[in-house]
């Protein structure tokens, strides 16, 4: 069994030399229930390292992925969803992963930080809510990886120490995505590569966009009774919403005006289809930022930090920016 931040021996050398290669303070010294980094004392509680500890702006996404903690994992819902939005996305092999040092940013229930760490990679993930404990359940002992509760702008990472970034579903929901992408470039090795998406602004009408109408309203509602809302009324309006999605032409957008994310196009049964639309539904109306970015600007992001080898285009979940940090920045 490979030892995490919960299961490890003090004396665990592979574990420590893995913290060591992680942070820059010394000396790191690992404990029971905290790690000491110099003169610094970083409180573990359930195998997770706190660098920060309350949920603060991401109180909905806890409250979300402590609710709907399995619901997008392949192996629970017997789809391969994940695995392949992020071969398709990433454009990585998971081969290459193993044994690579790799940074997940803002895994929130861990649908990727599983697959990730099936791919052998010496995995560390992070989120700012915890989230992140439901992610930790979710690998369960024995995965290798360590995870922190942290924020991408203000990670505790030694410069330059990890092999591959990735971080998926996450920029947007920060107060300042171009500054989360410049965070994790930091911590990249040169010749490392990232891989992150962001939510596209592009000008265009389109229905599922409608939620930005209703967010002003949505964004001032606790979580938890905007989620007690949604569980009552999703049941309800789900059958209707479905004839109307099904309209040709003039459904999409007659459906846009209640805002439902109505999977009926999928295999999913009746039951999974409810939890999801009422996930995905409150996971568009209730975080505190929601910030679309266009594609010039991403392509800004990684020419700023002196990328020549990235690609930069549209994918599954808005923009999609993949790329090789110069060996010589
Ligand atoms: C939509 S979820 C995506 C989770 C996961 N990456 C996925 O694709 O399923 C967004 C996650 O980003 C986290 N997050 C938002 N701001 C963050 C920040 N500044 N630092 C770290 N995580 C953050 C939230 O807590 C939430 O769990």
């Amino acid at each position: 069994m490979t030892s995490t931040i919960s299961n490890c021996e003090i004396g665990d050398l592979r574990l420590v030399d893995r913290l060591r290669r992680i942070f820059p303070d010394s000396p790191l010294r690992l404990g029971v229930d905290c790690l000491r980094l110099g003169d610094r004392s970083i409180p573990i509680t359930n195998g997770i390292l706190r660098f920060r500890t309350g949920d603060g702006y991401n109180a909905s996404f806890a409250r979300q992925w402590h609710k709907f903690a399995r619901e997008q994992i392949d192996a629970v819902n017997g789809t391969s969803l994940t695995r392949d939005r992020f071969l398709r996305e990433t454009e990585w092999r998971l081969e290459d992963l193993r044994g690579e040092l790799v940074l997940e940013a803002g895994c929130g229930a861990g649908r990727f930080t599983t697959l990730l760490a099936e791919s052998g990679a010496e995995l560390v993930s992070f989120d700012y809510s915890t989230a992140v404990d439901v992610a930790a359940a979710n690998l369960g002992e024995g995965s290798g990886a360590i995870f922190l509760q942290a924020d991408i702008l203000d990670m505790p990472f030694r410069a330059g120490a990890f092999d591959r970034v990735f971080c998926h579903g996450v920029l947007q929901h920060t107060p300042d995505p171009a500054a989360a992408f410049r965070a994790l470039d930091r911590v990249l090795r040169p010749g490392g590569r990232i891989s992150v998406d962001v939510y596209l602004k592009d000008g265009k009408i389109q229905p599922w966009k409608a939620k930005y109408l209703w967010r002003p309203l949505t964004t001032r509602i606790e979580p938890e009774r905007l989620l007690a809302f949604l569980e009552w009324f999703i049941p309800k309006w789900l059958p209707l919403d479905t004839a109307i999605k099904r309209i040709p032409f003039f459904g999409r957008y007659l459906g846009a005006i209640v805002p439902c994310f109505n999977y009926f196009y999928t295999d999913l049964g009746r039951a999974e289809r409810r939890r999801w639309a009422i996930m995905d539904t409150f996971d568009a109306l209730a975080p505190a930022y929601d910030i679309p970015v266009t594609l010039d600007a991403v392509r800004g992001w990684f020419r700023a930090a002196g990328y020549r080898d990235f690609i930069v285009r549209e994918g599954g979940n808005g923009v999609v920016g993949n790329g090789r940090k110069p060996l010589d920045p």
